[in-house]
């Protein structure tokens, strides 16, 4: 699976950490503590010590990173793309809780920032999770319309009451926040499909054009890749765009139990 394995909670280096302060005549001081790990020297995770003057700096997470890799040190290795809450691509754990960093306001983190990687991952290098067993675990529910049905000639239609079922499931943007926070995954993420690709599945199951509902459910009827989620709700509480994936977990249960055989 992943090329690199060291997972996050190897043992840290409190040793190596290194601090750069913050430059002379700073208005307004932050310090970031952030987790670095680069496979390559061998060497065990550090955590280094970033002070940044916030009144020459954005006000999200994801700005003082960037201001940390633009202008003190280029080795810091992070994803991001959007910038605005949209792509998933950094999210991180930040002062203990997973979410992202483009839409964490430096000003709700009382103290020095704690930056972490996603926890129970293995790590690529710094903040970087390693997401291929989380994207095989997508690509296996299928997330894609299946139908037997001839395509029209216009677009499948839906009604607003089916569409609208949708709410709340279409708005995910596979950040893996909540999966990485849910202890059923971090211990059985091999069989466990996890909060984020339960709430997909789901997705796909209420649809009302997909017509591969009894084969989805099939392929969830498991004891480990559905029923491991033991109604924990981190998922719920961690997930940054107010989505429900133990609701969703729920709801499939429900189907599975109701359907006709
Ligand atoms: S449900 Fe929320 S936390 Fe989970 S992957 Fe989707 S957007 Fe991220
Ligand atoms: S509700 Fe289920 S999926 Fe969500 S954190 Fe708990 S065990 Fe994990
Ligand atoms: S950079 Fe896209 S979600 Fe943060």
């Amino acid at each position: 699976m992943a090329q690199f394995t060291l997972p996050q909670n190897s043992k840290i280096d409190k040793s190596a950490g290194k601090t750069f302060k913050a430059p002379a005549g700073a208005k307004k001081v932050k310090a970031f503590k952030i987790y670095r790990y680069d496979p390559e020297t061998g060497a065990n995770p550090r955590v280094d010590t970033y002070e940044i003057d916030m009144a020459a700096c954005g006000p999200m997470v994801l700005d003082a990173l960037i201001k940390i890799k633009n202008e003190v040190d280029a080795t810091l290795t992070f994803r991001r793309s959007c910038r605005e809450g949209i792509c998933g691509s950094c999210a991180m754990n930040i002062d203990g809780t997973n979410t992202l960093a483009c839409i964490k306001p430096c000003d709700e983190i009382k103290g020095d920032a704690k930056v972490y990687p996603l926890p129970h991952m293995p790590v690529v290098k710094d903040l970087v999770p390693d997401l291929t067993h989380f994207y095989a675990q997508l690509a296996s529910i299928e997330p894609w319309l299946k139908t037997d049905t001839p395509a029209p000639t216009r677009e499948r239609l839906q009604s607003e009451e089916d569409r609208a079922k949708l709410d709340g499931l279409y708005e995910c943007i596979l950040c893996a926040c909540c999966s990485t926070s849910c202890p059923s995954y971090w211990w059985n993420s091999d069989r466990y499909l996890g909060p984020a690709i339960l709430l997909q599945a789901y997705r796909w199951l209420v649809d009302s054009r997909d017509e591969a509902t009894g084969e989805r459910l099939d392929a969830l009827e498991d004891p480990f890749k559905l029923y491991r989620c033991h109604t924990i709700m981190n998922c719920s509480k961690t997930c940054p765009k107010g989505l429900n994936p133990a609701k969703a977990i729920a709801e499939t249960k429900k189907m599975l139990v109701e359907r006709v055989v």
